[in-house]
């Protein structure tokens, strides 16, 4: 099978999903915007209603501040692939619970297999917290670059939260350039012209 085949059949798989209960409320399953083998994998925590009426993530108003930031650090579509913690929106926004994440698990793991990162972006606490599966803070680890496997995880703060409270923006900013230098490090992007 060519590698298009097995993304169309990933997709598919995620299309007909029914492994929670949050498959009876969802308008869409949301599984990527961006790049599919792309080296770096932007986690957000799950869909809003924008992403659940449109089919896609981060295209509300968190997703306009992420694009600025991709923007300005020089990012282009086939370079990111940005996905969430769970595939359907949780009802009212709510964060998605233990046994949804867990339920989702098996997909992302296969899309993580599929995509092959170097680099994940892991937005916000839940990101931060059911893909590390620790219970440490956003605002203690943030900034803080883990290794393992080869592969480089950043957790920075969810865009919302930097909307909600713009002191944080330096700070999400920062760890943007932290991302954009670790993937010219590895090889992945040339230097950024300024
Ligand atoms: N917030 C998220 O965590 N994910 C989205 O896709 C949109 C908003």
């Amino acid at each position: 099978m060519t590698f298009e085949e097995q993304w169309n059949q990933f997709v598919d798989k995620c299309l007909h999903c029914r492994a929670c209960d949050l498959a009876d409320s969802r308008q869409h399953v949301v599984v990527w915007r961006g790049g599919i083998r792309a080296p770096l994998m932007i986690l957000g925590e799950g869909p809003g209603a924008d992403e659940d009426r449109l089919g896609k993530p981060f295209v509300g108003r968190s997703g306009k501040l992420l694009d600025l930031l991709l923007s300005s650090f020089g990012f282009e579509e086939k370079d990111y692939h940005i996905c969430n913690i769970v595939k359907c929106r949780p009802p009212g926004n709510r964060v998605p619970t233990q046994e949804e994440a867990a339920r989702c698990r098996s997909l992302l793991a296969e899309q993580l297999r599929l995509v092959r990162p170097s680099v994940y972006l892991l937005m916000g606490g839940t990101a931060y917290k059911y893909f590390t599966g620790s219970d440490l803070g956003i605002t203690k680890v943030r900034g803080q670059w883990i290794e393992t496997n080869g592969c480089y995880v950043l957790p920075t703060f969810h865009p919302a939260f930097v909307l909600r409270d713009p002191r944080n923006k330096t700070l999400l900013w920062q760890d943007f350039a932290a991302v954009r230098a670790r993937l010219e490090e590895l090889g992945f992007l040339p230097p950024l012209k300024v």
